[in-house]
């Protein structure tokens, strides 16, 4: 990274609640830069290094001021946030109201003005950094629901750009959303982009049906289709579109990487530390109650208090990214899931044999191909989540056809991975099955499974989900 280069307008910006790096202070006093968590970042990182242009976003820390630099061919411009600020927009409206709000209500979201203030203050702040960054005519390119004022608020300041907005988690029923005293105002401020956009069709037309009760815009009525026909809805003399594209990974990457012999290496080290079992079983996720890290140790419980699995026989391992760690719920979240793997373990652990091997942190990329290409079974259970990349990055790394995939209807990704095997996370019964059915798939089913997630992983990948998304904004890169 290059600091203290004179800062410059770039053609294309991204503006993210995070930068791609986080700052992270260490004990003796000193700084370093660490790869941020989460799907957002490892989806758009790639894209952008290679358009070499800008992304503005919070470096992770409150109350640091830190000055714009380069990062390799990416122009990094970071906005500052208080501690007060970092509480209530950050820990407060973003991820005790909207979070849950938009995740189905899975813990009640709390509803505070000072909260709502705060979002309010610190989207105009972000929509007048990437002001002033941008290019004349430049097209931006606005992420996820920490900022859903800010195309309204961009536009007002610079209506020469082409502003994009994506919302990377699910868009709520309209009964759910409707809760939200602020309804009004989201909307309008997600309606100052050109197009607006979601992972599924459905999230597409809630937010058209939303326009025209709220905010009284009359949106087209055709199905909006994926990748394809968006809707649109007229505001003024302006037109807004509105469309479905799932995001995804670089596949191509990853699939080269978990080729490699370090990481082939890597994987077989995996194996015999952990005693060679007959199979490993894998979760990876970030420490989030919408991930249901819960439901999988319960079908786990069943499975080896029936008799269905032994230790020796199955190993089941657990890697979980620390995440908002200060927010009640995930505090709650994580003395749960730690009890319980304390007392499953506890219960069913030997010498040298948990049952659960459970990991708090978050690894090197390299190393996590390398579980992924450990474990014959990946287990990918969320109550509700927007896309998960966690499932197709496990795909796009069995290149050997080998390892199933337990995956939840009620992720994103279930709609494209159709030859995953699909559980309702709320059906215990369910989910053990699966998971058992997985354990002791036939070879050649498995391997039948395995090539048609490929496929479909391989061919839609974050480029071909940057490129349509950028087309339909009218800014496709090929232009
Ligand atoms: P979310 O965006 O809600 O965190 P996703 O599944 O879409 O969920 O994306 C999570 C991203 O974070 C994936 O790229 C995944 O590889 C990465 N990740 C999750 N857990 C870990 C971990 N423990 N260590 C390293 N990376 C992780
Ligand atoms: O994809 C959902 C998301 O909330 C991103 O916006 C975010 O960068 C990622 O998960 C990780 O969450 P956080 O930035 O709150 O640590």
């Amino acid at each position: 990274m290059s600091k203290g280069s004179e800062p410059r307008k770039a053609d294309f910006v991204v503006v993210a609640n995070r930068l791609p790096v986080d700052l992270e202070r260490m004990e003796d006093g000193t700084q370093r830069w660490k790869h941020s968590p989460g799907g957002l970042v490892t989806a758009l990182e790639p894209f952008l290094r290679a358009r070499q242009g800008a992304w503005v976003g919070w470096p992770g820390v409150a109350d640091v001021e830190v000055n714009p630099f380069a990062d390799g061919d990416m122009w990094l411009h970071p906005v500052r946030l208080s501690s007060s600020e970092f509480q209530e927009y950050y820990e407060g409206f973003s991820n005790a109201t909207l979070w849950p709000l938009y995740h189905d209500v899975v813990v009640p979201p709390v509803f505070d003005r000072s909260w709502w203030n705060s979002y309010q203050r610190v989207n105009q702040r972000f929509a007048e950094a990437a002001a002033e960054v941008s290019a004349e005519g430049a097209t931006v390119w606005i992420q996820d629901y920490q900022l859903q004022l800010v195309p309204a608020m961009l536009r007002e300041l610079r209506p020469d750009l082409r502003i994009g907005f994506f919302l990377h988690i699910p868009f709520p029923p309209v009964e759910l959303f409707m809760q939200l005293p602020w309804r009004t105002e989201i909307v309008r401020g997600l309606l100052g982009a050109d197009l607006v956009g979601f992972h599924r069709p459905g999230g597409a037309q809630n937010f058209m049906w939303l326009a025209r009760r709220l905010a009284g815009f009359e949106p087209s009525r055709a199905q909006v289709g994926v990748r394809s026909r968006p809707g649109v809805v007229q505001v003024g003399d302006r037109v807004v579109r509105v469309g479905a594209f799932p995001i995804s990974i670089d596949s191509g990457e990853l699939d080269q990487l978990a080729r490699t012999r370090e990481v082939q290496q890597r994987a077989k080290a995996i194996r015999s530390e952990l005693g060679n079992p007959r199979r490993i079983m894998l979760g990876v996720d970030r420490l989030d109650y919408t991930k249901g890290i819960d439901v999988r140790l319960n079908a786990m419980y069943e499975l080896l208090s029936e008799g269905h699995a032994t230790v020796e026989d199955v190993a089941m391992i657990q890697v979980a990214t620390p995440s908002r760690e200060r927010v009640e719920h995930y505090k709650q979240m994580r003395e749960d899931i730690e009890r319980k793997v304390g007392s499953i373990n506890g219960e069913f652990g030997r010498v040298g044999h948990p049952a659960v091997h459970y990991l708090h942190t978050s690894v090197d990329r390299k190393d996590l191909i390398a579980f992924y290409c450990a474990a014959d079974v990946m287990i990918v259970t969320p109550v509700r989540d927007g896309m998960n990349l966690v499932c197709k990055e496990y795909v796009a790394s069995r290149g050997d056809l080998g390892g199933s995939l337990v995956l939840s209807e009620f992720a994103g990704a279930a709609a494209e991975l159709t030859s995953a095997l699909l559980v309702n996370p709320h059906d215990l019964d369910g989910v053990k099955d699966s998971m058992l059915a997985a354990l002791n798939i036939d070879q050649a089913e498995g391997r039948r499974r395995m090539r048609a997630l490929r496929r479909q992983v391989l061919t839609h990948d974050v480029d071909r989900w940057a490129r349509s998304f950028l087309e339909a904004l009218g800014a496709s890169p090929t232009e």
